[in-house]
């Protein structure tokens, strides 16, 4: 029997042109440049123009990808998109991508794991791709939280971003082991006894209003460390491989120290961790794609490395992914 592997082809990004530096927030907040850095890791962030929408920020980062990989988007079969800041409650952004990238047929769709949801995207491209349902896919993390914030709340507004990343899986025969290349395994959760400690206060069905984040930042922080890694670890021994084995981690954006401690548990020094949590501030679904799109065009992986993704979020939901590059 055939076995298809979904593996990378190509990524892009794209980061809005307005950049938020720590010091804006002193203006207005009881904070300062000193606490956002110290406590987080960020030093800036992206926020989207008036009339900047979560999909023009997703269709620029699908194209840069398209670009990347000299593709054309009639190429993609499907897109998949991860995003809490859909431009409307419906359609789903990812059909404003499918017309714009210039895609003859196929289908596209959203996806809802907040923070984690380019880890359950790319889950869902591999299982469509495996399944030889689908050849290529385009997946995506888009997101404009500062639409959802509370620019009064200091525990929460001066962390997250906006910004939209894209990565190509393309179906590859393989063997089935750890040495193929593409998604070697993922793993995903979510606990919806924790809703209370991270969420947007609206939606169409409760308040009619689209809300903004609500989180108990410590609490959240704590869930973090511990499910992280045991996701991780999970996602690995699903792989065949074990930590000595991660030549890359590329970690959810959210809190520098979240990421140390993370690393750290995995016996994976800090110059093997992607981190631009000081560019981008936490961009949700966005934060990896983005990531692995900054990375990849520094040069920094090669082919055949194995790369741990993970992330939490809202749910909370969580999860990792193994991907030989
Ligand atoms: O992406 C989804 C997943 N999200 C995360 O993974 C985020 C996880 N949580 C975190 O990253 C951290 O908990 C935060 C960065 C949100 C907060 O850092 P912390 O070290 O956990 O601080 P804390 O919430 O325990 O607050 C410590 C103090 C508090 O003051 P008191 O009560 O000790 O007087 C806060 O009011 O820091 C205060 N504080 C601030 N001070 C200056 C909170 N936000 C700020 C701020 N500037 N922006």
């Amino acid at each position: 029997m055939t076995i298809y592997r979904a593996v990378p082809v190509c990524c892009g990004h794209y980061l809005p042109e307005r950049v938020v530096e720590n010091a804006e927030f002193e203006a207005t907040l009881d904070t300062s440049d000193e606490w956002i850095s110290s406590r987080t890791g960020i030093k800036r962030r992206h926020y989207a123009a008036e009339g900047e929408k979560t999909s023009d920020l997703a269709i620029a980062a699908a194209k840069a990808a398209l670009a990347n990989g000299g593709m054309d988007g009639s190429e993609i079969d499907a897109v998949i998109l991860a995003t809490a800041t859909p431009d409307q409650t419906f359609p789903s952004t990812a059909v404003r991508v499918q017309t714009a990238i210039g895609m003859k047929g196929g289908f596209a769709f959203d996806i809802q794991a907040v923070c984690a949801g380019f880890v359950f995207a790319v889950a869902q491209a591999d299982a469509l791709i495996r399944s030889g349902q689908v050849r290529t896919v385009m997946v995506i993390g888009a997101e404009t939280f500062s639409r959802i914030l509370d620019f009064t709340d200091r525990g929460t507004c001066v962390l997250f971003g906006d910004g939209a990343g894209a990565l190509v899986l393309r179906a590859q025969e393989g063997t089935g082991g750890s040495e193929d290349r593409g998604i070697l395994a993922a793993n995903l959760n979510s606990d919806g006894r924790y809703t209370d400690i991270l969420y947007v206060d609206g939606g169409p069905s409760s308040t009619g209003t689209a809300g903004v984040v609500h989180m108990a930042g410590r609490e959240v922080f704590k869930h973090a460390v511990v499910k992280l890694a045991q996701a991780g670890e999970a996602a690995l021994d699903a792989a065949g491989l074990d930590k000595g084995d991660v030549d890359w981690m590329v970690p959810h954006q959210a809190n520098l120290r979240i990421m140390t401690q993370t690393a750290a548990k995995f016996g994976i020094p800090m110059e093997k961790v992607v981190v631009t949590v000081q560019d981008h501030g936490n961009t949700s679904a966005a934060s990896i794609p983005l990531a692995l799109s900054c990375a990849a065009s520094e040069g920094r992986f090669s082919p055949g490395d194995v790369l741990l993704i993970e992330a939490i979020g809202g749910g909370l939901a969580w999860g990792a992914a193994v991907i030989r590059w």
